[in-house]
């Protein structure tokens, strides 16, 4: 209950945390709106709260960290608009091979790189490859990301096989299916967050989601806290999860 206007402090059982967090960064626009600023002003407020919640898991000891960067389908947004989240996200790689050096962070890309500008696809690759031995938090982020392109693609590869005679269709399992996709090898995730008041999956993580625990809130990602994650990580630890058992 709040107390005098203040929330109260979340309850959080640090020894019972989700292995796998995932977010929908969303809300960036309509934070920079309601303060008269430019779309791309509620983009670069949005990054350095990416900064601020991926350094926090990483200090809790949040052994993956999933985030939606850049949808599939956000290339119909204005030119400049696209053009400012493809500079945001170079910037930030470039300060991130720092940290991630320091800390022992590995960085994932899960997308089709490939019509990315070509300076930030290498930089994504680099930094892949570069952190790739590391054993720290790893970090996914979701570029040109779209969950029924992962599936599709996923798909077409074993129906390849198939065809080629490396593999039999009758014996796919769902385990199997999973090393198709980008995420091959990581758990699914545990707990979803998306702020911004909206309450959808908007294509995301759509196969690994399956089971995850989902957490809503109001507040826009460029407001989303390190007290907020702790409230979505507390209410995470209050649901009981059966995987559809009793
Ligand atoms: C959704 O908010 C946000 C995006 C499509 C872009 C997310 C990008 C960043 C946070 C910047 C770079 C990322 C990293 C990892 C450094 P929206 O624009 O749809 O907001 P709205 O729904 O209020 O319009």
């Amino acid at each position: 209950m709040p107390l005098f206007g203040k929330k109260e402090e979340p309850k959080v059982d640090y020894s019972r945390l989700p292995q796998h967090i995932a977010i929908i960064m969303d809300g960036n626009g309509r934070w920079a709106k309601s303060r008269g600023l430019p779309r791309t002003a509620g983009h670069a407020a949005g990054a350095e709260t990416f900064r601020t919640i991926a350094t926090y898991c990483r200090e809790i000891g949040i052994k993956y960290l999933t985030v939606y960067a850049f949808s599939t389908e956000n290339w119909k947004r204005p030119m400049e608009e696209v053009s400012a989240i493809m500079g945001l996200l170079k910037k930030y790689l470039l300060e991130a091979i720092t940290d991630m050096e320091k800390e022992k962070v590995r960085f994932y890309f899960f997308g089709d790189l490939s019509p990315l500008p070509q300076e930030l696809r290498q930089l994504c690759q680099e930094t892949q490859t570069r952190s790739a031995g590391y054993t720290g938090c790893r970090v996914n982020i979701c570029l040109n990301y779209g969950g029924r392109d992962e599936i599709l693609r996923a798909a077409r590869t074993f129906a390849g096989q198939c065809a080629a005679g490396e593999k039999k269709a009758e014996e796919l399992t769902e385990a199997d299916f999973s090393g198709y996709l980008w995420s091959a090898g990581i758990p699914d995730p545990d707990l979803v967050i998306r702020p911004s008041g909206e309450e959808r999956i908007s294509n995301f993580l759509l196969w690994q989601s399956a089971y995850a625990e989902f957490y809503f809130t109001d507040v826009n990602w460029p407001d989303f806290s390190k007290e907020e994650l702790r409230r979505a990580l507390a209410a995470y630890q209050s649901r009981s999860r059966r995987f559809g058992g009793v």
